[in-house]
């Protein structure tokens, strides 16, 4: 299995180009079940989620080519016929976002049979909420033996959808399923991350008449086609996010490009409270800090334009090492702290008390061997390292491939002292 080995205290200069969204690029694939003509998404991410999706959207009857172009890495996704409506528990289980193959297959065919995704880390991430917008457009829904099966044989209606929360996957997955209906459907206390908005502008390239997203209410007209079409996947504001937080930790100046940093305005407000110097630019920001503690500050996660859920746990990393007590609050996941116990292997002094943190700051953290069972929460102790006295070994680095395109080579570039030890018997385990 690969493992990262970081020898911490390397201050960082230097440029990282951030990829495109992993989370938008996953449900922009989805939607490829949608239109018989090729959909091609350039500015793609490549990342095991995304060769894992292609993988079950081969199985579903999609053609999918990678090639490399102006605008960064493209894939070429063609779906001239569903040529299965099955989605396997081995697939949906290995990658959660998988089950938003659901409502396009039902668009598109009137029927599908998709594994629930089951048990996750983070926490319970139930899909009722998918399910009931899934049903109030007209699906006839069953449940049995771990299995969605599907079935709106004269076509999904539109409806007006009120979410309880505010849940992406399921306002992404309405939006999926709506724009084929017939009528009109309008999603109220939607979802609002910049992802909704992306998908809404690929699918109305392909035809769609997608109004509102990015917003609170989304309206949807209904259309009896989509066409093929192109379209630019936005930039990863998680992945631009974390190498500033990295940057912060290790020290220096770096310049994140191709990003936005509007993406991520409440951690930069949240950087700048304890110490950090960010100036945003055009095409991203460039992130400075010139020694000295960072000062304690306390952050409370919440749906977008909050403070994004998948930045706390490397926020959590650099307030392993500000002076004073800062108090992390998560609100969105139940379980979203397994980051803490191996923070503490480096070192960091930190109580969990429900859905808050207190991470009082130490003067310095020391290299150990550590692992994660998420995305995030590896990468936090990937960041922790770069500070750490001596060597960290970050062991179950399949994590982090997930969801970040060359991590060791981007942070390398600026000086980090990082580096891959791969190995024969590398294995792919489950979020
Ligand atoms: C997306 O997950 C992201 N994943 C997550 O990123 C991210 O942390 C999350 O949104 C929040 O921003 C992808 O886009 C693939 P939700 P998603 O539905 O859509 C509850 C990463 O590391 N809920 O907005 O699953 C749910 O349990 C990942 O890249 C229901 O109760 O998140 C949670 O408490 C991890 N019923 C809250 O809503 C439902 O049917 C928000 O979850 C659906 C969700």
């Amino acid at each position: 299995m690969d493992r990262i080995a970081i020898t911490g205290g390397a201050r960082l200069k230097g440029e990282i180009p951030i990829s495109g969204a992993k989370n938008s690029a996953i449900k922009l694939m989805a939607a490829s079940l949608l239109t018989d003509e090729p959909l091609r998404l350039t500015n793609m991410p490549r990342l095991a989620d995304t060769r894992f999706l292609g993988k079950l959207l081969q199985r579903l009857g999609t053609e999918v080519s990678e090639s490399v172009g102006t605008d960064g890495a493209e894939t070429l996704l063609t779906t001239r016929e569903i040529v299965s409506g099955f989605a396997p528990y081995d697939l949906v289980r290995q990658m959660r976002a998988s089950f938003t193959v659901l409502g396009p297959l039902l668009a598109r065919t009137g029927q599908a049979k998709v594994s629930l995704p089951g048990g996750c880390t983070i926490g319970a991430r139930p899909v009722d909420l998918h399910l009931m917008a899934l049903e109030a457009l007209g699906a006839k829904i069953e449940m049995h033996e771990g299995y969605v099966y599907a079935q709106a044989p004269r076509g999904l209606k539109g409806a007006v959808i009120r979410f309880p929360i505010n849940s992406v996957g399921a306002t992404e997955h309405a939006i999926l399923a709506a724009v084929l209906a017939n009528g009109d459907t309008v999603l109220e206390n939607a979802a609002a991350e910049p992802e909704l908005a992306d998908l809404a502008d690929c699918l109305n390239a392909m035809g769609a008449k997608v109004a509102g997203a990015g917003g609170r209410t989304i309206h949807i007209t209904g259309v009896s086609r989509l066409h093929g079409a192109s379209h630019s996947v936005i930039p990863d504001r998680i992945e631009t996010g974390t190498f500033a937080v990295a940057a912060a930790m290790a020290g220096g100046e770096v310049r994140l490009t191709r990003t936005r940093s509007d993406f991520i305005q409440p951690l930069i407000d949240k950087m700048v409270e304890a110490g950090v110097e960010v100036t945003p630019q055009e095409d991203g920001l460039t992130i400075k800090r010139d020694g000295g503690r960072l000062r304690a500050v306390e952050i409370e996660t919440g749906p977008y334009p909050e403070f994004a859920t998948d930045l706390q746990a490397p926020f959590m990393a650099l307030m392993t090492l500000a002076d004073g007590e800062s108090v992390v609050r998560e609100t969105i996941f139940e379980n979203r702290f397994m980051h803490v116990p191996e923070l503490g292997r480096l070192g960091a002094d930190i109580s969990v008390q429900g859905d808050m943190a207190r991470v009082r700051g130490v003067e310095f953290l020391t290299g150990a061997q550590v692992m994660a069972t998420d995305l995030r929460a590896s990468v936090s102790l990937v960041i922790a390292g770069l500070a750490a006295r001596g060597e960290t070994m970050v062991n179950r680095v399949y994590h982090l491939d997930r969801g970040f395109e060359r991590l060791e080579e981007k942070l390398g570039a600026c000086g980090a002292q990082i580096r891959r030890l791969t190995s024969e018997d590398a294995t792919e385990e489950v979020e």
